[in-house]
C-alpha cells in the first residue's frame, strides 16, 4: 500500500488498478475462480469473513503472518482451494496485506479493479492491452498497486509489476511514466530467467519457506499457468472471472 497511496489522487475513470500480492493472496484469488469459484470476497477481518461467508453460503479462508488465521479452517494456499472444496460457492478470503489493499482499492473510482500474480501474468497483460483499445480516449493509465508487507516493500510484488510493465513495454503502446516502473522492470528482468531462484532472498519467500510451504512458492512464481484475469464487479463487491 506504500507505492499505491503515491497515486491515489490519479486514480480516474481512466485507470485501471492491478492488485499485486504474489505470496499469496492474487495467487490464491486466481486459482480459487480457476477451480469454479463463483467469486472472491476479499474482507479486512476474520470475524467478517465468517459472517459474510455464512451470508453467501460461501468458503472461509484467512491467513495471518502466512499461518492460517486463527478462528479460520481454511488459510490462503492457493493449492487448497480446490474444485471439490469450493463446490462452485464463492471464497472470502482475508490476509495480512493483499485483501486490505483491494479494499483500499475500492474506496478510489478507478475504472476497473483487477488482480495479478505469476499465475495469470500473460492474461493480465492481454487484458490490459484489450483495455486500452477499447478505452474511447485511447486514453488508459495502469496503477501496479503492489500489496508488500506491512507497508514495507515486497521483492515478488515488485517484480511482478515489473513483468507487466516489461511486457506492456513491449508493444510500444504505452508509455512508462515514472522511474518505479523503470525500476521494478529492470529487477524482473535481471530475474525473470528464474524467478524461484532469485527470489529466495525475498523475506515473504523465507517466511514462507520456513513453514514449509514450497509447494506454494512453486506454484506461485510458475508464470502464466491460470488463463484468466479476476475483475471486481462493484455491484456485488465479489472479484469474478474474467476469461
Ligand atoms: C498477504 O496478504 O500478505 C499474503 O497473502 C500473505 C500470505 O498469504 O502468506
Amino acid at each position: 500500500p506504500v507505492l499505491f497511496y503515491q497515486y491515489a489522487e490519479q486514480l480516474d475513470s481512466d485507470c485501471i488498478v492491478v492488485v499485486i500480492d504474489v505470496l499469496r493472496a492474487t495467487t490464491t484469488i486466481a486459482s480459487a475462480l480457476n477451480n469454479g469459484a463463483s467469486g472472491v470476497k476479499a474482507v479486512s477481518e476474520v470475524s467478517e469473513c465468517i459472517e459474510v461467508a455464512a451470508q453467501l453460503n460461501g468458503v472461509a479462508g484467512g491467513e495471518r503472518e502466512g499461518k492460517v488465521a486463527p478462528g479460520l479452517e481454511h488459510g490462503n494456499s492457493p493449492l487448497e482451494y480446490t474444485r471439490e472444496l469450493l463446490g462452485g460457492r464463492p471464497l472470502v478470503l482475508t490476509t495480512t496485506n493483499g485483501t486490505r489493499l483491494l479494499n483500499l482499492a475500492q474506496k478510489h473510482s478507478p475504472k476497473q479493479i483487477i488482480t495479478g500474480a505469476f499465475v495469470n501474468l500473460d492474461a493480465v497483460v492481454t487484458h490490459i492491452r484489450a483495455e486500452k483499445k477499447l478505452s474511447e480516449s485511447n486514453r488508459l493509465n495502469v496503477v501496479l498497486a503492489c500489496a508488500g508487507w506491512r507497508d514495507s516493500v515486497c521483492l515478488e510484488d515488485s517484480m511482478f509489476a515489473g513483468a507487466v510493465v516489461s511486457r506492456l513495454r513491449e508493444t510500444g503502446d504505452f508509455q512508462i511514466q515514472c522511474d518505479s516502473a523503470q525500476t521494478v522492470e529492470s529487477l524482473y528482468n535481471s530475474a525473470k530467467s528464474d524467478l524461484y531462484e532469485n527470489l529466495k532472498s525475498a523475506s515473504h519467500f523465507q517466511r514462507l519457506a520456513k513453514l514449509n510451504l514450497f509447494d506454494d512458492l512453486r506454484f506461485c512464481l510458475t508464470p502464466s499457468t491460470i488463463n484468466l484475469v479476476p475483475l471486481f464487479n462493484v455491484d456485488t463487491g465479489l472479484l469474478i472471472s474474467k476469461v
